[in-house]
């Protein structure tokens, strides 16, 4: 059931807006946002929805269906605490404006997403961006769409607790139809590239969720502001590819770290390039090379990934795949020919299933 219809059924009347977020794919650019280098994230047709209505006192009422939680979560505005599970994404919405001086009302809200959680398709920042847009629409709060990018950023780093970077919320709120967004997320310039029609994307979630709140990736961002200290460097935006021989001196795993994020960055700009050539051999072969990076240097892979790797490889008509998202579980995408997608999707998930015992979803093409 849509957002408004749940709205109305669950809380007795009508939502007075719906808003909406998409879910996203990494084409490639992958742990380099938060260390001020590049991104091509691309918009999902996967959507959270929000239906809201506010209210007269200071109190908010949330409830989702095919999300987290069925039942609705009371709190007040004014002393939100994290520790409260799901709930800490949307007190992380109204705790960060009201710390940047928006003034709330309570409200009703009920969410219902089609973007898998723990699938390493960004459902936190599409949830963030769906209600920051319904509040904004309903209380007509002068905000852009980088802003609410901005707030839903500082939201999920700061009240969450996920040291995570800036390219998910801004794919959820600049992303559109057939295009990837190009980020320099050092200065947050972004520009649009459209998507060859030659090119298909395929994404499967591999079935093994990752939790970003927990260690593994506040450890990879620690091990980078080690190395940057160690390198003299504000971030490792600043090392190129002509300082690697310098990064080979470093102890490891830093050195295997500073590596992956260096040659990733001059991987993003060459898939630029690729895709606006609609080079699709060349951008497969930066995928494969990223995929290798982030499975050798950066360590993010988990078996499961790899192995639906290299079944998507086998397939004749894939350009190339790669881990895409945090890692440590989530999803693979695989640039494919368009008319080929579904079939070679749905071989990769048998024989994955088949391999393993688990199975695996295809989330695109959607079924
Ligand atoms: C998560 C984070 C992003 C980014 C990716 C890895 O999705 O939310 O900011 O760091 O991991 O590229």
């Amino acid at each position: 059931m849509a957002a408004w219809a749940m709205f109305q059924a669950r809380f007795g009347y009508p939502p007075a807006v719906v808003a909406d977020a998409p879910g996203r794919v990494n084409l490639i650019g992958e742990h380099t946002d938060y260390n001020e280098g590049f991104v091509l994230p691309v918009a999902l047709p996967l959507r959270i929805e929000v239906a809201l209505a506010p209210r007269d006192d200071g109190r908010v009422r949330v409830g989702s269906s095919g999300f987290l939680a069925e039942s609705p979560r009371i709190y007040q505005l004014g002393v939100e605490a994290p520790g409260a599970g799901w709930l800490d994404y949307i007190q992380g919405v109204t705790a960060t404006l009201h710390q940047q001086g928006v003034r709330l009302r309570g409200f009703d809200a009920w969410i219902t997403s089609r973007v898998p959680p723990g699938s390493g398709l960004a459902s936190s920042a599409a949830l963030m961006v769906a209600l920051l847009r319904a509040l904004r629409t309903a209380l007509a709060l002068p905000l852009d769409d980088l802003a609410l990018a901005r707030l839903a950023h500082q939201a999920e780093s700061q009240f969450v607790g996920a040291r995570v970077g800036i390219m998910d919320q801004l794919i959820a709120s600049l992303g559109t139809p057939d295009t990837a967004l190009f980020v320099d997320t050092r200065s947050l310039a972004w520009e649009r590239v459209v998507l060859p029609p030659t090119l298909g994307l395929l994404v499967i979630d591999s079935g093994i969720a990752h939790q970003h709140a927990a260690g593994d990736y506040n450890a990879r961002r620690a091990e980078c502001e080690r190395a940057c200290a160690l390198l003299g460097v504000p971030a490792l935006r600043d090392v190129a590819l002509a300082d690697l021989p310098r990064v080979e001196a470093l102890p490891s795993p830093l050195r295997e770290r500073v590596r992956h994020v260096v040659t990733e960055n001059a991987r993003v700009l060459d898939a630029v390039t690729a895709l606006r050539a609609g080079d699709l051999a060349r951008l497969g072969a930066l995928c494969r090379a990223s995929h290798a990076s982030q499975r050798d240097d950066y360590a993010v892979s988990v078996p499961a990934i790899d192995l639906l790797i290299a079944l998507a490889e086998a397939e004749p008509g894939v350009y190339g795949a790669r881990l895409t998202g945090g890692g440590f579980g989530g999803a693979i995408i695989a640039l494919v020919e368009p008319a080929r997608a579904r079939s070679i999707g749905e071989r990769i998930v048998a024989a994955y299933a088949q391999r393993s015992g688990v199975c695996p979803r295809l989330l695109l093409p959607a079924p």
